[in-house]
């Protein structure tokens, strides 16, 4: 199957290898900067295109990767979708939840199939907490902390600076931890938030939630872009029987190398010697479209993400819980 590659910087270029290593072709690489589309094409041996939305118009398309700054989901999402061309698209799914009500809708209509990159449902650290919990090893879940950031992705002029594009930490970053959530311990009933959201005089976004699930657990989840540098992923789980913890900076191997920019785009860390998380999305998602089983996230899963994240900025800006 071929795919046009739309958004060629920070998961542009992880996207493509994952691409290539998931037996696909990289057909098109697609960036309104043309230097961006040029490298990535000529590394995969693609064509290098500027225009997106054109590009999704060619016949010998079968699948559009959408990996451009959010606001651009939505019309990208409905042009592969009326071109009857299968979707990968990272998360968040839109940047609202009528956004994502409205690619849903477009979908739906051309009857192909949609895949949202929440990438954490996929990695080894995250999958194992999530047996763990789910096998009753540490007994009756009573509370859980999740705590995922570091700096601002790609510095103070991208568009992850804007508010109104990004929608900060919270919705941006955090929507990771607020899907793993509701994929492990069931459907939020409450949330409450406070967010710093500062641009001057340094960008500083610190975004903390509160939750309650259904199921009684609570849930605090810190979201940060206030750091001076580094990234971090911790998660602790607490129940009647014991404790289970992770802490990315203590995993058994890490790597840094110096070739990953200080300012580059954010991508989750994890372990070096363990199959790519990036990786096995791909692989759930073209399983999906060979053999139509259902992958790990669907449509609906990613729209309640951005219903969760909506309503934690909601929450922030009002400082009243949001009730689910
Ligand atoms: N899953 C993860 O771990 C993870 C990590 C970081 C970012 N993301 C998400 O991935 C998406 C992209 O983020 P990024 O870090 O790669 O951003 P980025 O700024 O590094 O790259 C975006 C690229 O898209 C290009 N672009 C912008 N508008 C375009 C358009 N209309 N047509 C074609 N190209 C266009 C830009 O020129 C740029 O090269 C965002 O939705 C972000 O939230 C996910």
């Amino acid at each position: 199957m071929n795919v046009l590659l739309i958004g060629c910087g920070g998961m542009g270029r992880m996207h493509a290898e994952m691409i290539s290593r998931s037996g696909l072709t990289l057909a098109v690489c697609a960036d309104e900067a043309r230097p961006a589309a040029v490298a990535l094409a000529q590394k995969y041996g693609a064509k290098a295109v500027t225009d997106g939305l054109k590009a999704i118009e060619n016949k010998n398309i079968d699948i559009v990767a959408i990996a451009t700054p959010t606001p651009e989901h939505l019309p990208l999402i409905k042009a592969a979708a009326r071109a009857g061309k299968h979707i990968f698209c990272e998360k968040p799914f839109c940047r609202t939840v009528k956004e994502c009500e409205a690619a849903l809708a477009a979908v739906d209509k051309a009857g192909v199939k949609l895949f949202v990159g929440h990438v954490v449902r996929y990695f080894h650290e995250f999958e194992t907490l999530r047996e763990q919990a789910k096998s009753g090893r540490i007994g009756e879940v009573g509370f859980v902390k999740l705590y995922r950031g570091g700096l601002l992705p790609n510095g103070p002029k991208s568009w992850f600076a804007d508010y109104k594009k990004s929608g900060g930490v919270t919705m941006d970053c955090m929507i990771h931890d607020l899907d793993w959530l509701r994929y492990t311990f069931g459907e939020p009933k409450r949330i409450f938030c406070q967010a710093l959201m500062k641009s001057k005089p340094v960008f500083m976004d610190y975004s903390q939630v509160t939750m309650r699930m259904k199921n009684g657990i609570i849930a605090t989840v810190i979201g940060s872009w206030a750091h001076p540098a580094g990234f971090r992923v911790k998660a602790e789980l607490c129940g009647s029987e014991g404790l289970i913890a992770y802490d990315s900076a203590e995993a058994p191997l890490t790597s840094m190398l110096r070739s990953e920019s200080a300012t580059g785009s954010m991508i989750v860390p994890s372990s070096p010697v363990s199959e790519s998380p990036y990786l096995r999305e791909w692989l759930d998602f073209v399983q999906w479209i060979d053999t139509g089983k259902c992958p790990r996230v669907s449509p609906a899963d990613a729209l309640k993400a951005v219903a969760m994240a909506e309503a934690a900025l909601t929450s922030a800006r009002t400082g009243q819980p949001v009730a689910f």
